[in-house]
């Protein structure tokens, strides 16, 4: 008995460190890509998630700048996320813009494809309860001849100071160009806690590119 418990727990650390570096791998591989694909600095100045989260259309998850054709992209997704045991208490507000292709001038902003507030999280998943769609998911469209647009889904925390900017404060108000920083700064949202991104081309055949690793996927996407 005594040797048995006394063993147990060292023979369980393997399994621990191995779950804490593949999540630690994880987030700089996802720090990787949005810089890679110029999200860092085009979309935001800088992106250090604390957390890892899942997109995934019909049960199918989104690798980290997989291009896809609007029609696979269509229906709304299901959002996980994994913070590796740390604690997800509070509010979150989830967003999914189109920054444009690679190089786009954004100073007119950036489309928004979905805006969501006061969302909790109970263990992986989001429960919207007490949330509050502002735009409810919109599918991409990117224009023909545009190129592959990137869309990133981002993981806000939002206090209980959060106060939304005049106009941002009714539900379903669509699909319109916005100033993401600007958002996030004057309504007080927190930290950036995770996101991911994903690319869709019009008038392009379903993906074509095999990931061997996830980042070396988006390097061959991204030199094409
Ligand atoms: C809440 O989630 C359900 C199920 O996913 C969905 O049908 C509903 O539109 C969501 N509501 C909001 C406000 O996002
Ligand atoms: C989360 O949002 C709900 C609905 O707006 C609000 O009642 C609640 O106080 C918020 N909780 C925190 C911790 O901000």
């Amino acid at each position: 008995m005594f040797s048995l418990s006394f063993i147990a727990p060292f023979a369980l650390l393997p399994f621990v460190a191995a779950q804490s570096s593949d999540f630690q791998l994880g987030i700089a591989g996802i720090e990787a890509h949005f810089k890679q694909s110029l999200l860092v600095p085009e979309l935001l100045a800088a992106f250090d998630p604390t957390a890892l989260i899942d997109v995934a259309y019909s049960g199918n998850s989104i690798q980290p700048g997989q291009p896809f054709t609007k029609d696979q992209v269509g229906s709304t997704p299901t959002v996980t996320i994994n913070s590796n045991g740390a604690s997800l208490s509070g509010n979150y507000t989830l967003a999914l813009v189109d920054p444009g292709p690679v190089g786009a001038d954004t100073s007119a902003g950036v489309t928004r494809h979905w805006l969501v507030n006061g969302l909790t999280i109970s263990g992986t998943s989001f429960n919207n309860a007490t949330s509050f769609a502002v735009t409810e998911y919109a599918g991409p469209a990117p224009p023909a001849g545009d190129g592959p647009h990137r869309y990133a889904f981002l993981v806000f925390e939002q206090p209980s100071s959060f106060a939304p900017p005049t106009g941002f404060d009714q539900a379903n108000i669509g699909v319109s160009k916005f100033d993401l920083n600007a958002y996030v700064k004057d309504s007080g949202l927190g930290a950036l806690v995770a996101g991911t991104y994903m690319t869709v081309e019009e008038g392009q055949a379903t993906a074509s590119l095999q990931s061997t690793s996830a980042v070396r996927c988006s390097q061959t996407f991204w030199q094409q």
